[in-house]
C-alpha cells in the first residue's frame, strides 16, 4: 500500500480471561476505503472494533489508527473518530435535535456551531421533521439514523459502524445503506461490520470474512466470490425426501455440493446445464432456483456454516 494506512494491525489479539476473541489478525485500511467485516456471531468483529475505536486495549500485537498507537493517543484518535456502536447508546432524556448538540458540545464546538452542525445531520438522515421529538419514540431505523448522524457530529475521517442495519427492515436498511453510500462519496472512510452478506456486497470495496476470531479470507465481494464459489449456485428442493440420501446421486453434478437442513446447493457455472443434468439422472427436485453466487456461499465454502443461522 503506497498511501499510509489509516488502520494498520498486525497479530492483533483480543483475550478475555483464557478465551481468545480476536487470534491474531492483520489488516490494513486505505483512506477513503469502504472496508468491512463480514462474519456470523461470535466471530470477533465487535471485539475488533472496539479496539479501532480505543474502548478496548489489545492483548496482543501492532495497531495504529490514523498513524497513532491507541493507548497512549487514544484521546487524539477519539476527535478524529466516528463510533456507531452495536447497540445504540442516544440519551433518551434529550431531544432528537439534543443528542446531537450534546455530542458537538462534548468536541468543544461552539453552541451555534453544534445548532448548525445538528440541523445540516439532521436534514442528512431525513430526522429533521423528528428534532423536538424524545428518542423512545423512534422507530429502529430512526435511532441507527440518529445514532450515524451524531458519529458525524466531528466530521469525522474514519467511521466505524458496527452492524448498522441489524434488525431494521428492508426499507430502513435500504435507506441506511443509500446514506452511507453518500458518506463514502464524500471521502469519508467506512469500516463496517455485518452478517449481511448484501450489507458487504453493497457497501465494501473490500472485506474480510472473519470466524471463531480469524480472518478466513480477504478481498473485494467480487474476487472472494470469483476465488472461493463458482459462478452460478442452483437450490434444490425435495420437499420431504432426506436430502444426505441425493448426496451421491447428485455426485459430479456442479463442482462441488452442499447438503443444507432444507436445500441442496449445487455450485456451478453453467447452472442451467447442471439442472439438466439433474433431470437426466431422474433427480427432478420439487423446486430449482439458479443464481448468482453471492457471499454467502464463498462463508458456507470456507466455513461449512451459514452465516445467518
Ligand atoms: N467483555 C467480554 N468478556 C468475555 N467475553 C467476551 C466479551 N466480549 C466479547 N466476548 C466474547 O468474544 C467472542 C466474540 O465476540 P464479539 O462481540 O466480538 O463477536 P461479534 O462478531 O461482534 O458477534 P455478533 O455478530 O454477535 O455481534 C464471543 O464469544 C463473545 O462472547
Ligand atoms: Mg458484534
Amino acid at each position: 500500500m503506497t498511501v499510509q494506512p489509516l488502520i494498520h494491525a498486525r497479530g492483533l489479539v483480543k483475550r478475555f480471561g483464557d478465551f481468545t476473541a480476536v487470534a491474531g489478525i492483520d489488516l490494513d485500511v486505505a483512506p477513503g476505503e469502504a472496508f468491512g467485516f463480514l462474519g456470523p456471531n461470535g466471530a470477533g468483529k465487535s471485539s475488533t472494533m472496539r479496539m479501532i475505536g480505543c474502548v478496548s486495549t489489545p492483548t496482543e500485537g501492532t495497531l495504529s489508527i490514523l498513524g497513532m498507537d491507541p493507548v497512549r493517543d487514544g484521546v487524539k484518535i477519539r476527535a478524529r473518530l466516528g463510533v456507531c456502536p452495536q447497540l445504540d447508546n442516544l440519551d433518551p432524556d434529550l431531544t432528537v435535535a439534543e443528542n446531537l448538540t450534546t455530542y458537538a458540545r462534548y468536541f468543544g464546538l461552539p453552541r451555534a456551531e453544534g445548532r448548525r452542525r445538528a440541523a445540516e445531520l439532521l436534514e442528512f438522515v431525513q430526522l429533521s421533521d423528528r428534532a423536538e421529538s424524545k428518542v423512545d419514540p423512534l422507530s429502529g431505523g430512526m435511532k441507527r439514523r440518529l445514532t450515524i448522524a451524531r458519529a458525524m457530529v466531528n466530521q469525522p475521517d474514519l467511521v466505524l459502524l458496527d452492524e448498522p442495519t441489524t434488525g431494521l427492515d428492508p426499507q430502513a436498511r435500504h435507506l441506511l445503506w443509500e446514506r452511507l453510500f453518500r458518506l463514502k462519496q464524500q471521502g469519508v472512510t467506512l469500516v463496517l461490520t455485518t452478517h449481511y452478506m448484501d450489507e458487504a456486497e453493497q457497501l465494501c470495496d473490500r472485506l474480510v470474512v472473519m470466524d471463531a476470531g480469524r480472518i478466513v479470507a480477504e478481498g473485494s465481494p467480487r474476487s472472494l466470490i470469483e476465488t472461493h464459489s463458482t459462478r452460478e449456485v442452483v437450490e434444490l428442493r425435495y420437499g420431504d425426501t432426506p436430502l444426505e440420501s441425493l448426496r451421491g446421486k447428485l455426485d459430479g453434478v456442479g463442482e462441488r455440493i452442499d447438503v443444507l437442513p432444507d436445500r441442496i446447493l449445487l455450485y456451478a457455472d453453467d447452472g442451467d446445464a447442471a439442472v439438466a443434468e439433474v433431470h437426466r439422472r431422474d433427480l427432478a427436485p420439487s423446486s430449482v432456483l439458479v443464481r448468482r453466487s453471492s457471499l454467502e456461499d464463498v462463508f458456507l465454502n470456507l466455513t461449512g456454516r451459514t452465516l445467518v443461522d
